[in-house]
């Protein structure tokens, strides 16, 4: 009883962190698109105007919710403070915090059913948590190093550098976690760069150009260009990060056996796509961006698309020594219903049932049950998908289901999963 009530505290942990998570990334994500786009939609002042002679380097007007709205920048400070200053960080703060604490509820509390696969890696669960931790911190080392870096200044170079990086350590992760866990870690990462940049670049910068305003000093404009840099990497690694925050939804992408190139592909579709609308609210209209884009993820969805599985019996009709083809080569019976309720209850339905006996379980996951004939024959089709095509169910394989059984479920639902 009382383990049955901390997985169900945990449930609720789970539901209220990932809302909080989502509302915290939405403002969050939401103020990087509004403010990239400010950036790039403002135009200068006309020459020798008062604006100009303010120091406002450009402006917008914009009518929304009933009101005009009439944003003005300034390059690298006003002539004077303003009484009151909005700041924009706690939203970043607050999605890496309930980020963070998602990979605890969801992964590091479960590691060795959430995060190992021993068909992948023989690691222990606190070594998995070890790998995870570690990329997050080794993660913005690297990024922030390379930033610092003589390379820091070539935009493009930085860019692809970043990529590549980005990718290798996907490819390390899904060579040492389950893919699930891998591809989360690869988000984890990103949104900690995101938000290290955010707490140790941006908003220190904005502090100094802050005191040089009260101490009456020019401000260092290198400040202004640090952030500028930042942020905009921050607003191309936005799409990449949110296709890994629902990734977990796709078992055909993190279960592939190059779960790390089809990461790597939707993740550049991400930032093709994104690049499109950064140029096109300069008013630059470039379709190929998008449409590479969309070639890209079409090209995955093909690459991906699974095969049929072949019974082992097809290839049976051998030609007999006088060179006749024996006619007994009958296709292999269906199993009967009987054998695959057996497998699924031992396999499967100790987690997805109405009551699962599984440790941690409070609920069916993902609200699945298949505790009666009735309901796997309503989800034939997904477990087959989970069980057959992708195979990372059972989770973990912690019910050690055998590659007979996946055999006997597809002879089963191949035959019309009667
Ligand atoms: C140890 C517990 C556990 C066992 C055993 C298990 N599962 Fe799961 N299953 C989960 C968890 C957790 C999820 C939710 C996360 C996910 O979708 O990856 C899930 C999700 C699923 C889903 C996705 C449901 C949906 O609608 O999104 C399917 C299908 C599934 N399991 C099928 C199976 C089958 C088939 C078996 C037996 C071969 C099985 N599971 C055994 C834990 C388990």
């Amino acid at each position: 009883m009382e383990a049955l009530l901390v997985s169900y505290g945990i449930e609720w942990a789970n539901l209220l962190v990932r809302w909080l998570h989502l509302i915290t990334g939405i403002a969050w994500i939401g103020a990087s698109f509004y403010f990239v786009w400010l950036d790039n939609s403002i135009r200068p002042p006309k020459p020798g105007s008062d604006l100009e002679k303010k120091g406002v380097s450009g402006e917008l007007w914009a009518v929304h919710g009933g009101g005009f709205y009439n944003p003005q920048k300034y390059l690298v400070a006003p002539g004077e403070l303003p009484e009151e200053l909005h700041w924009f960080k706690w939203e970043a703060y607050a999605t890496w915090i309930t980020g963070i604490a998602m990979l605890f509820i969801v992964y590091y509390f479960n590691a060795s059913a959430m995060m190992v696969d021993k068909s992948v890696a023989n690691l222990s669960g606190l070594e998995a948590v070890g790998v995870g931790i570690g990329t997050l911190v080794v993660g913005w080392i690297v990024y922030d190093l390379l930033c610092k870096s003589p390379l820091g200044k070539k935009e493009g170079l930085l860019g692809l550098l970043m990529f590549v990086f980005i990718v290798a350590v996907a490819y390390m992760l899904t060579h040492l976690l389950s893919g699930r866990a891998a591809y989360i870690h690869v988000g984890a990462m990103i949104g900690t760069i995101m938000v290290g940049n955010v707490l140790m670049v941006i908003i220190p910068g904005q502090r100094k150009l802050v005191e040089a305003m009260k101490e009456g000093k020019s401000p260092d404009p290198i400040h202004g260009r640090r952030g500028k840099q930042r942020s905009v990497h921050n607003n191309y690694f936005t799409l990449p990060i949110l296709f890994i925050m629902i990734s977990n939804h796709y078992a055909m992408t993190y279960t592939h056996a190059y779960s790390w190139l089809v990461l790597a592909a939707i993740m550049a579709a991400g930032v093709l796509i994104r690049h499109f609308f950064n140029l096109r609210h300069k008013g630059k209209v470039s379709i190929g961006y998008p449409i590479a884009g969309v070639a890209l993820l079409l090209a995955v969805a093909v690459a991906i698309a699974p095969r049929p599985v072949v019974p082992v019996a097809a290839a049976a009709a051998v030609p007999a020594a006088d060179g006749s083809v024996a006619a007994a080569a009958a296709a292999p019976a269906a199993p009967d219903f009987a054998k695959i309720q057996a497998i699924i209850t031992q396999r499967c339905a100790s987690c997805h049932s109405d009551k699962p006996t599984q440790a941690g379980f409070a609920t069916a996951p993902a609200g699945m049950m298949l505790q009666t004939p009735d309901l796997i024959h309503q989800h034939a089709a997904k477990v087959f998908q989970r069980a057959v095509q992708t195979k990372d169910m059972p989770l973990a394989n912690m019910t050690q289901m055998t590659d007979e059984e996946r055999s006997e479920i597809a002879a089963w639902f191949q035959a019309g999963a009667k």
